[in-house]
């Protein structure tokens, strides 16, 4: 019988990737979920990635520290939160502030609590676009973080941050060739060597580094995810791992079914396979994200590119938030949080943190609902199953089945 490959990042050994899905959709309880199923007898082992992004805010720790701090502070943290309005003299004079110990506070508080409950491998996705990126990866580093993998910016020098000669595995989400040299040229520097290379294509949920240009043709979207694949082996064929092994590929955005998990596994160049894949899309039915995100899946017919303050376009589901962004009706008032090192407040269109929050939290009306390519196949027989929505193993049990019928041998 033709079972999804089984690999190793370092000591870890899994038959997939299961993405970070950020605010809040891939947490704990849906890791752990994986892990258990992954166990069982006949059902592939994928391992689930811990977003780390706004825990701090999402569980009102933030809101609670800053409560407790002072009556003026809390006022104008108020003003801008609900929208109601503060002028700029008012929230510039508290930024710094409420960016300051409280803000990382509450984040690394959200993050040892998610790192404690994880039973399996603990496995984090760090988006260096955030301000407080530096203390995350130290908190994770003291958690016992066993893979952090970095997204959204150039996070160079990673290494560095968590100290070079510490065992934690690393690994860098890239759009192509250039950006997987420069990974290994500087995390080399610092003696550590990328341990896995995520390609993530066109096709992604969430952030894609790419140009509006691009997400808009079609025909790169379609073999975008190849030819970057193809860009990475050429990239990073002088390169190794800090256990001498040629450095691990990953592939992410476009797998939804086992049968393109097949399809993309048998890429090759010079004699190099992508080791397996990084999935979403088709795992948000069993995640953490709200039933409102869940359902929308299953509603929309396709994905819309939008702006994102976080300076990337993103992937999601079109909505009425999206229309009135577009139609330029929507404006922070101020920033209640800087959570991200690229978000102009007096410029961006939203406040990104809190949309993806009002998502997580069901208010998917005023909110961004991230969604890959794929997010067309989104439907209620894979979403849904006796009348509530797919769990990890009957996803990880369905994918299996599909790359055994796609491989021939059902
Ligand atoms: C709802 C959603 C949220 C995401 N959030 C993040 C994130 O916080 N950080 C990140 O690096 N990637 C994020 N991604 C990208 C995924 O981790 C993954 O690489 C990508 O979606 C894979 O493509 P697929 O959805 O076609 O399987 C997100 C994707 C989705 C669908």
């Amino acid at each position: 019988m033709t079972e999804i490959l089984k690999f190793k990042i370092g000591n870890l050994e899994m038959q997939g990737i299961v993405g970070a899905m950020g605010v809040g959709n891939t947490g704990p309880n849906f890791i752990n979920s994986l892990y258990e199923a992954g166990k069982k007898e006949g059902v592939p082992n994928f391992l689930g990635t811990l977003s780390a992004v706004g825990g701090g805010i999402l569980k009102g720790y933030f809101r609670d520290a800053l409560r407790d701090s002072g009556e003026e502070r809390w006022r104008i943290h108020n003003l801008i939160a609900n929208s109601e309005g503060a002028k700029k003299e008012e929230w510039e004079g508290v930024m710094k502030e409420l960016l300051s110990e409280l803000y990382i506070e509450a984040d690394n508080k959200s993050l040892r609590e998610d790192l404690q409950a994880i039973r399996g491998p603990k496995a984090l996705n760090l988006m260096f676009a955030t301000q407080n990126y530096d203390e995350l990866a130290r908190t994770a580093v003291d958690e016992g973080v066993d893979l952090i993998v970095t997204g959204a910016g150039p996070a160079l020098r990673l290494p560095k941050i968590i100290s070079a000669d510490s065992d934690v595995l690393l690994g860098a989400i890239v759009n192509g060739g250039r950006t997987a040299e420069k990974y290994c040229k500087s995390w080399g520097k610092y003696g550590h060597s990328p341990d896995v290379i995520i390609g993530e294509g066109p096709k992604a949920g969430g952030h894609d580094a790419y140009t509006l240009e691009q997400l808009a043709d079609p025909d790169f979207v379609e073999k975008g995810l190849e030819k970057i694949f193809r860009e990475i082996v050429q990239a990073t064929k002088g390169y190794s791992t800090i256990r001498g092994e040629s450095i691990p590929i990953l592939l992410a955005g476009g797998a939804f079914y086992g049968g393109d998990m097949k399809k993309i596994l048998s890429w090759e160049e010079d004699g190099i396979k992508p080791l397996g894949l990084q999935m979403s899309t088709r795992w948000l039915c069993a995640s953490d994200a709200s039933d409102e995100h869940k359902q929308a899946c299953i509603d929309a017919d396709e994905r819309s590119i939008i702006k994102s303050p976080v300076g990337y376009p993103g992937s999601a589901i079109e909505n009425e938030f999206i229309r009135k962004v577009r139609e330029g009706e929507r404006h922070p008032t101020g920033c209640a949080y800087h959570c991200l090192r690229t978000c102009n407040p007096d410029e961006a269109p939203y406040c990104i943190a809190k949309a993806l929050i009002n998502t997580r939290n069901g208010n998917v009306d005023e909110g961004v609902l991230f969604a890959g390519y794929n997010v067309k196949h989104c439907s209620n027989e894979n979403f849904r199953r006796n009348g509530r929505f797919t769990n990890s193993e009957e996803v990880s049990r369905d994918l299996a089945r599909e790359y055994r019928v796609a491989a021939g041998s059902s």
